[in-house]
């Protein structure tokens, strides 16, 4: 199958790319990138207005597959992602049964193969159960395609077993991913600890239980010399902590949400909105500001989801028993282009290096360019279209999303994977 996309305006800063172009894809290759390309046979796609950007990669998403399919599977995750825009999603490991063999790892990515609508690279946990007691099958689980570890839901509360994980995972040569949480410090909190949490009466998960493990995490990366991704970042002081990482020479990455972004605790108000109940909690305005400067200072290097899909009648209970986390897979884009790329903050190049390289690069997965030979990964958006979000429903089979009736601008039309089209003209294929 060959297609020649016309005229998009291609963004690729890897190669100093900002400009209009034709792209002709060859089976799961780019085969040519120049002006007024022309191919014999090929399905000509006009995309005048529409921007053409390395295939986006949210490195953090809860798929819940297997075990909780009532919240989402595979192929529904995988189908969010699409819509998306996303050619790639990293698998986070908290399923039931834990992702913490070669075996499910190999289940994750059969499933994928079979009805994803884009990439899966399945994370593994650090440690057995995501229990934070003993070393899970690490090996096994690289063998099988693992990409990352990671014990996401969970901060490992004991440092020494921190250090076990990355003196002996390190040898595999992947990140380690950091849900950073002291326990002895939130406790049962549900919101951030503060303002809110008082003015509502509910128990504080305060910045501290975050920032502890941050500077805990990235002791021990400098002691073991592991490559250390503080995951999902929400405090002005974190990523004070990895910007220092960062001007130490280690290598320390981390990534932000949409929603600790562009939410704070402010939208938690006495209706107790349990659609607002995330893990990390929405920070504060200040918190907010940081994390939006260190976006385009190049201090937060990727932007993640932490798509969590959870079943309405889960988020209908009290919120001190609704279950942590937000969908996101559907809207991350939009948001960056409306909030940030839009007002100036950032420009196309660092959206592209946020959503796309950086997340690749992190994952040791493979880098996408938009030249000949590359591998046709790509993302197609327009961004100038107005969409109100959930008007249209979603495609995840869980709708507890944050930015629910919200307008914005900007969305993926077209994506494809390995050459194959998984969005066209908006509808998931
Ligand atoms: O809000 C969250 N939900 N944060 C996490 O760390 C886990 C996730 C989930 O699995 O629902
Ligand atoms: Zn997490």
């Amino acid at each position: 199958m060959a297609f020649l996309l016309k005229s998009a305006h291609i963004v690729d800063p890897a190669l100093g790319l900002d400009g209009v172009a034709d792209v002709l894809i060859e089976g799961d290759r780019i085969a040519e990138v120049g002006p007024d390309l022309a191919a014999e046979g090929a399905e000509i796609i006009d995309l005048t207005g529409k921007y053409l950007v390395p295939g986006l990669v949210d490195m953090h998403v809860h798929l819940r597959d297997p075990g909780q399919e009532y919240k989402e599977d595979i192929e529904s995750g995988t189908r969010a992602a699409a819509k998306g825009g996303f050619t790639g999603v990293c698998a986070m490991p908290n399923t039931d049964p834990v992702t913490d063999t070669g075996a499910i790892v190999q289940y994750v990515k059969t499933r994928a193969a079979e009805v994803g609508h884009c990439r899966v690279y399945p994370s593994g946990a650090m440690t057995r159960g995501l229990k934070g007691e003993a070393l899970s099958e690490m090996g096994d689980m690289v063998a099988r395609g693992a990409v990352a570890f990671t014990d996401d839901g969970h901060g490992i509360q004991d440092a020494g077993m921190v250090r076990t994980c990355m003196d002996y995972g390190k040898m595999f040569g992947k990140v380690f991913m950091s849900h950073c949480q002291d326990n002895s410090l939130v406790g049962e909190g549900q919101v951030n600890e503060g303002v809110v949490s008082t003015r509502l009466g509910m128990l504080g998960w305060p910045a501290e239980g975050e920032e502890v493990q941050i500077a805990r995490d990235i002791q021990i990366a400098r002691l073991t010399g592991a490559r250390l991704h503080i995951q999902h970042i929400t405090t002005a002081r974190g990523l004070a902590l990895v910007r220092a990482a960062k001007d130490e020479g280690l290598d320390v990455t981390c990534e932000a949400t949409p929603h600790h972004l562009f939410l704070t605790e402010d939208a938690i108000d006495d209706t107790y909105p349990t659609v607002m109940k995330v893990n990390p909690p929405l920070r504060t305005a200040e918190d907010a500001r940081a994390l939006a400067l260190g976006v385009a200072d190049g201090t937060v290097d990727a932007i993640v989801t932490d798509h969590a899909p959870h079943a309405a009648w889960e988020k209908a209970r009290e919120f001190a028993f609704a279950p942590f986390g937000m969908t996101g897979l559907e809207t991350s884009l939009a948001l960056m282009i409306t909030h940030l790329v839009k007002p100036g903050v950032i420009g196309y190049g660092r959206l592209v290096e946020l959503m796309s390289i950086a997340p690749r690069r992190i994952l040791g997965v493979e880098e996408v360019r938009i030249e000949a030979g590359a591998t046709a990964d790509l993302t197609v958006f327009d961004p100038e279209l107005a969409w109100t979000v959930g008007a249209d429903g979603y495609e995840s089979k869980s709708d507890n999303c944050g930015f629910d009736g919200e307008s914005l601008t900007g969305r993926a039309t077209d994506v494809f994977v390995g050459g194959m089209r998984t969005l066209a003209g908006g509808s998931v294929c």
